[in-house]
């Protein structure tokens, strides 16, 4: 195990005393540090992780209760326990040091297993006092990383591989002083194609580097089925079946491996090593807890997605159910759903919108569905009379639809994208800004559709001529009728229309 040799600081201006306790304490194994005077001492505790600090009072300088003041006035040092050293039955200076902050005294001249022993609880109240730090410092980790990945989440493009440095980022050693966090972090992604990580913190910034999968990757299956979560302390006393074999291999590639938490799910596993203090059950359950943070948002991430890829499909099913009575226009749907991507996009609209354009455009023409066949088949021009009721396809469309509040914009693209921006369009002959945009958009990617493909009462026409139609006029269409900025970015982007065109020509 390499948890720290406790680091006893030791401050007094007479050299003998300082000598004695050295002695004592490097002859039980601890760490002494050594300071003549309160500045030093004070430098000392910067230096050095100091776990309990033997204090003389008086001393040139500051004296012991403005050292001891100040190490618990400090955030960095105030769990730091304090001894201060007074003479005997001096009950005066006890209450000014009880006063300073100080947890104990040792009365001089002292008894060496009176030091050792205050020291040995001490250093057990440190002990403790840092597992509660460190307890709250996990819950403290596993809310924030929640909130963290709550508040970027995007259930569509969750990723959970990518989530993974963060997880390691909240759990790795980032400096010496965290050295009750672990050295090391192994990952398992066993979906993604078994693939091993090991991560390190090295100069700032966390590396990760690939390791061989024959290193640990039957090992790992074999721990599988004996546990789940896991952690030692000792492991020279692992038994053979348990994790053994699994550290002799890191052996062999240079890792030493001192303690040892991990848990192991159905997807991922994560190991983490070389903690610089003792591993608890508590550990893996943090660990546990984050591994199940990320498996929960990918698992709550792919039920969003497949949802929303459910809500497309029944969009695609609907806009073709509704072709039933209509001559066959292939992939006019979809087309009309990427020209308006296109000249939404040159209109520099949000992402978000332009996606609900690309996919809720299709419904446009849904109210067709109520249109006798005689009508949406006849070869020739459609009467007055033909034409009234063609035009009521836009109103049985919102009908269709319905007021589901994602549909809103399926509904106004269906109910306006016959309108124009002269205000001669049907059925409300909306005029302008009236319009909403998104009706205004597809105005034109309908009938750049329409133009270039063969109807029953009209060929389809060239990238050109259709242009011309648009752009000139024929009489029937005329350049106002479109928003002039809608016309604007029509003409921009006139060759990727012809491209989606070609691309998804029937
Ligand atoms: P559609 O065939 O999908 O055409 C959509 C829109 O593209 C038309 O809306 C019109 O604005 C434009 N468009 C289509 N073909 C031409 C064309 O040859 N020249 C010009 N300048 N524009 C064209 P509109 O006019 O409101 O028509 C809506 C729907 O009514 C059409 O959808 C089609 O289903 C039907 N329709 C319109 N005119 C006739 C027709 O003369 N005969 C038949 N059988 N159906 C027609
Ligand atoms: C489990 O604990 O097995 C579930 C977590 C996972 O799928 O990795
Ligand atoms: C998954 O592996 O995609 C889902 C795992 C889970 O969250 O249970
Ligand atoms: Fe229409």
């Amino acid at each position: 195990m390499d948890v720290r040799t406790p680091t006893i600081l030791c401050v007094d201006d007479e050299p003998l005393n300082l000598k004695l306790l050295k002695t004592l304490l490097q002859w039980r194994k601890y760490e002494a540090i050594t300071a003549e005077d309160g500045y030093n001492a004070l430098e000392a505790l910067q230096e050095h992780k100091i776990d309990v600090v033997l204090l003389d009072i008086m001393m040139p300088g500051i004296d012991g209760y403005e050292v001891c003041k100040r190490i618990k006035g400090d955030e960095r040092y105030k769990n730091i326990p304090v001894v201060m050293i007074t003479a005997l039955s001096d009950t005066e200076s006890r209450i000014k040091g009880i006063e300073a902050g100080a947890e104990d005294f040792i009365v001089k001249p002292f008894d060496r297993g009176e030091v050792i022993a205050r020291i040995k609880m001490l250093l057990k109240m440190k002990s403790l006092n840092d597992s509660l730090l460190s307890a709250y410092e996990g819950i403290n980790n596993l809310t924030t990383f929640g909130e963290e990945m709550i508040r970027d989440f995007d259930p569509v493009r969750f990723n959970l591989a990518s989530n993974v440095d963060s997880i390691v980022n909240k759990i790795i050693r980032h400096r010496d002083s965290d050295y009750e966090k672990p050295a090391l972090v192994i990952i398992h992604s066993i979906d993604d194609t078994d693939n091993w990580r090991m991560y390190e913190f090295k100069q700032g910034q966390l590396i990760s580097t690939p390791i061989d999968p024959d290193i640990a990757c039957n090992k790992c299956v074999h721990l599988k089925q004996k546990a789940h979560m896991y952690y030692c302390n000792d492991v020279c006393a692992m038994s053979e079946e348990e994790a053994k074999p699994f550290v002799r291999n890191f052996k062999g590639i240079g890792i030493e491996v001192n303690n040892i938490i991990w848990y192991l799910g159905e997807h991922f596993c994560v190991f983490a090593l070389n903690y610089g203090k003792e591993v608890t059950k508590y550990d893996t359950s943090v660990l546990k807890n984050l591994v199940m943070q990320g498996l929960f948002l990918r698992s709550l991430g792919s039920q969003v997605a497949e949802t929303q890829g459910a809500f497309e499909y029944i969009i695609y099913a609907l806009a073709r159910a509704a072709e039933a009575n209509d001559e066959a226009t292939g992939n006019h749907i979809m087309r009309v759903g990427e020209n308006c991507v296109v000249i939404a996009k040159e209109l520099g609209l949000p992402e978000h919108f332009v996606e609900t354009l690309r996919i809720q455009a299709p419904l446009h023409d849904v109210g067709k569905i109520h249109i006798h066949p005689d009508i949406l088949r006849k070869p020739g021009k459609l009467t007055q009379e033909e034409f009234n009721i063609m035009k009521l396809h836009t109103i049985y469309g919102t009908k269709i639809i319905g007021n589901h509040r994602r549909l809103t914009i399926a509904r106004s693209i269906a109910l306006t994208h016959h309108e124009r921006w002269d205000g001669s369009g049907y059925p409300h002959g909306f005029e302008g800004d009236d319009i909403p945009i998104e009706g205004r958009i597809i105005n034109i990617a309908d009938q750049y559709d329409a133009l270039r493909s063969p109807r029953s009462y009209k060929p389809g026409f060239d990238h050109q001529t259709t242009c011309k139609v648009i752009t000139e006029g024929d009489g029937r269409t005329m350049p106002q009728h479109f928003d002039p900025q809608v016309l604007a970015a029509f003409k921009e982007t006139a060759t990727q229309l012809e491209e989606i065109y070609e691309r998804l020509r029937d």
